[in-house]
């Protein structure tokens, strides 16, 4: 192993984000924040969702659908007010078939194909509900630009997804019209459109008052918060920041390879160097990197190295909590896993060091733009702030809610401001329910 410290440190190097640095990220983040506000360019799109803070007293059974990463999920959600939240019925499904069997994130299917497929699932979660028309919320997890809350319009696709004919459509149009073709026309009513940041605020904010920021560390990774100040004549709401597109940052070589054959280059640099979708990547790619340049890794041939997107976060997620002196848990993945038998102990101290510096990379330029968010929210640190966080990352990866925190505190410096992250579970989901039921309440008052 000795021989490869070196190779190992100069990558270590490379991936570590200092203190120094996460506040120099912040402070260009800051002004990005400020810059899209006021109309400038940015490469955050600040986009408006439409919706303020909920009171918490929201009543009534609402239908979510949460579709927007690896899974789709409908369910029947109940609120009840003062903060309490039932989900009575979930039906959940891949977007990718586990076999390969069907694919909704493919150039070649069709918005249509990808709408109905949504709509069979709303069809089965009100499989026998005969109440009234059930309002569904719809937590759409892509850049959309809003002009109210029923109707928001794909800009781009992010995470990979190709599906024709959905950039530059009303995705709340095709959904309606999905589910007229279904029948479903007269038994479910859709009447707002968020997005995931947003919803983890909301199910936050509907119990905590402190809670004004939400974001995901999932597939994908993006930020909303509360902004106060009116924006072009808009009251206080919800800024989606569309954060995963930032791309003031300190990147390596393996970004910018990673970025040139991405579904969409220059866009989402962020996320592609944070997020679940592409830290896994990241790691492949360095570890081609060593069998190719530096003859490193005795692995006979490259097999599942080769593979774009073939190691993925889960794969990072066990190696990390090996914690078995030898490395057995990885030593049995390359076994099954990538055909290497046997492998060299340094090998697989190898794989989880790369898995480390990534994923702890990821924690540093996240908590730098958390830092940004609290600046421009509460430049004097006066009051105390929730970050409601939401997402497989942030849940499942050993270790990194611990890094991410920590990373916060030494970026704050010495004159910290009050702020706790919580695990918002199932944010995305319950939160549509909540939006639908904020439209449902602004209804009433008219
Ligand atoms: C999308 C965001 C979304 C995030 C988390 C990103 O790829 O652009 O809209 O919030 O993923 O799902």
């Amino acid at each position: 192993m000795e021989r490869w410290k070196p190779v190992l440190q100069r990558l270590e190097e490379q991936f570590w984000i200092s203190p120094e640095m996460m506040q120099a990220v912040a402070q260009k983040f800051q002004n990005a924040i400020r810059a899209g506000l006021t109309g400038q360019r940015s490469s955050l799109k600040m986009l408006p969702s439409y919706l303020a803070r909920p009171t918490g007293q929201e009543q009534g059974l609402f239908l979510a659908l949460d579709f927007g990463g690896t899974n789709v999920r409908v369910s029947q959600v109940e609120l009840g007010g003062r903060g309490r939240i039932r989900v009575l019925r979930r039906v959940a499904k891949a977007i990718k078939g586990p076999k390969g069997d069907y694919d909704y994130t493919r150039e070649q299917v069709t918005a249509e194909e990808l709408f109905d497929f949504l709509a069979s699932l709303i069809a089965e979660a009100i499989d026998g509900y005969t109440g009234e028309a059930i309002r569904l919320g719809h937590t759409f997890s892509f850049p959309s630009r809003q002009k109210d809350i029923g109707h928001a319009e794909l800009i781009h696709w992010a995470k990979e997804f190709r599906t024709s004919g959905v950039e530059g459509q009303d995705v709340g149009k095709l959904l309606t019209e999905a589910l007229a073709r279904r029948g479903l026309g007269g038994r479910v009513e859709p009447v707002a459109i968020i997005n995931d940041t947003v919803g983890t605020l909301l199910t936050a904010a509907y119990g905590d008052k402190d809670a004004d920021i939400g974001s995901i560390l999932g597939t994908g990774h993006n930020t909303c918060y509360m902004e106060t100040n009116p924006i072009s004549g808009l009251g206080p709401m919800i800024i989606n920041m569309e954060s995963g597109n930032f791309d003031r940052l300190p990147f390596t070589a393996y970004d910018e390879a990673l970025d040139s054959y991405s579904h969409k280059p220059g866009e989402q640099r962020l996320e592609k160097m944070v997020s679940g979708h592409y830290v896994g990547e990241l790691v492949r790619r360095m570890i081609l990197d060593l069998m190719e340049k530096e003859g490193w890794l005795s692995f006979q041939e490259q097999g599942i190295f080769a593979r774009a997107f073939a190691i993925r976060a889960e794969d990072l997620s066990l190696w990390l909590s090996d914690r078995s002196s030898n490395l057995e848990e990885i030593e049995r993945w390359l076994h099954f896993r990538a055909a290497v038998r046997p492998s060299k102990f340094g090998e697989r101290y190898t794989l989880r060091s790369l898995a480390e510096m990534v994923v702890r990379r990821s924690a540093r330029l996240v908590a730098a733009t958390y830092l940004a968010v609290l600046n421009h929210r509460d430049p004097e640190g006066k009051s105390s702030h929730t970050i409601a966080v939401d997402g497989s990352l942030y849940e499942k990866m050993p270790g990194y809610g611990e890094a991410l925190q920590e990373a916060l505190a030494e970026a704050q410096g010495s004159h910290p401001v009050e702020v706790k992250m919580r695990l918002t579970k199932a944010g995305s989901e319950v939160g549509a329910a909540i939006a639908a039921a904020v439209v449902s309440s602004r209804r009433r008052l008219l």
